[in-house]
């Protein structure tokens, strides 16, 4: 079993011991919160990232609107506080260009395609030729997979719990569920710690066949 850094655990209302004995221990819990426009403006979503970024020494942020918390942040909508405006997947590929190797990877990107259309059709070059991939972002994941040094985490957000996945390594070290009420989706804030490093060959398979099927 692996072990979980306990530090970087937060204290929930409900926590659960990982029933498959072949994987981690998942720390989860259910909180209330005000829905915020910006995801980390939620004060319980916040104090999550914000518990990592202090554990971290270099941090990536591809989606990050005006949030500058991490060392490397962009958005491709340049009316944002962000230190770089370009599309997340060249962002992380330059990054990795640059040889940056990053412990901490926050994955905040629009929650839908209809999200995701809207930000392009203002600020980007129509990229919908596979309208999957702007939902299931596994391209820029791959690039993500590649920054990530083993033993960082990556943080990922949004309505469903698809991180960068066990299969390539990461393992799930802790769930956070914010419910917002009833006329709201919940935020699902996921945890994952990658555990060593393996060949992408998964995930960049993963991500050419997303983008064949698109
Ligand atoms: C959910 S918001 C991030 C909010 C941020 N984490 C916060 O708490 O303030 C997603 C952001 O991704 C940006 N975005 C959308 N598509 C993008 C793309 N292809 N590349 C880079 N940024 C993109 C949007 O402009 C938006 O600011």
């Amino acid at each position: 079993m692996h072990e979980i850094d306990q530090d970087l655990i937060m204290k929930g209302d409900m926590v659960i011991d990982e029933p498959d004995q072949a994987g981690p221990i998942v720390q989860t819990a259910r909180v209330w919160a005000m829905p915020a426009a910006d995801t980390f403006d939620c004060q319980p979503i916040g104090d999550m990232v914000r518990r990592y970024l202090r554990q971290s020494k270099v941090s990536i942020d591809p989606f990050a609107r005006n949030k500058r918390w991490a060392t490397y942040t962009n958005d491709l909508n340049p009316n944002t506080a962000a230190q770089y405006h370009m599309d997340a997947y060249d962002f992380l590929c330059l990054l990795r260009d640059s040889e940056v190797v990053a412990d901490l990877i926050i994955f905040d990107p629009p929650y839908s395609l209809r999200q995701a259309k809207e930000v392009y059709e203002q600020f980007g070059e129509w990229k919908f030729d596979h309208t999957q991939n702007a939902i299931g972002w596994l391209k820029e994941k791959a690039v993500c997979y590649d920054l990530l040094a083993a033993g960082g985490h990556f943080l990922h957000f949004g309505w469903h719990t698809n991180g960068l996945g066990k299969k390539n390594g990461a393992v799930v070290v802790e769930l956070l569920v914010v419910a917002h009420g009833r006329a709201h989706n919940d935020t699902l804030c996921l945890a994952e710690r990658k555990m060593a490093h393996q060949t992408s060959m998964e995930f960049a398979k993963e991500a050419s066949d997303e983008t064949h099927n698109g």
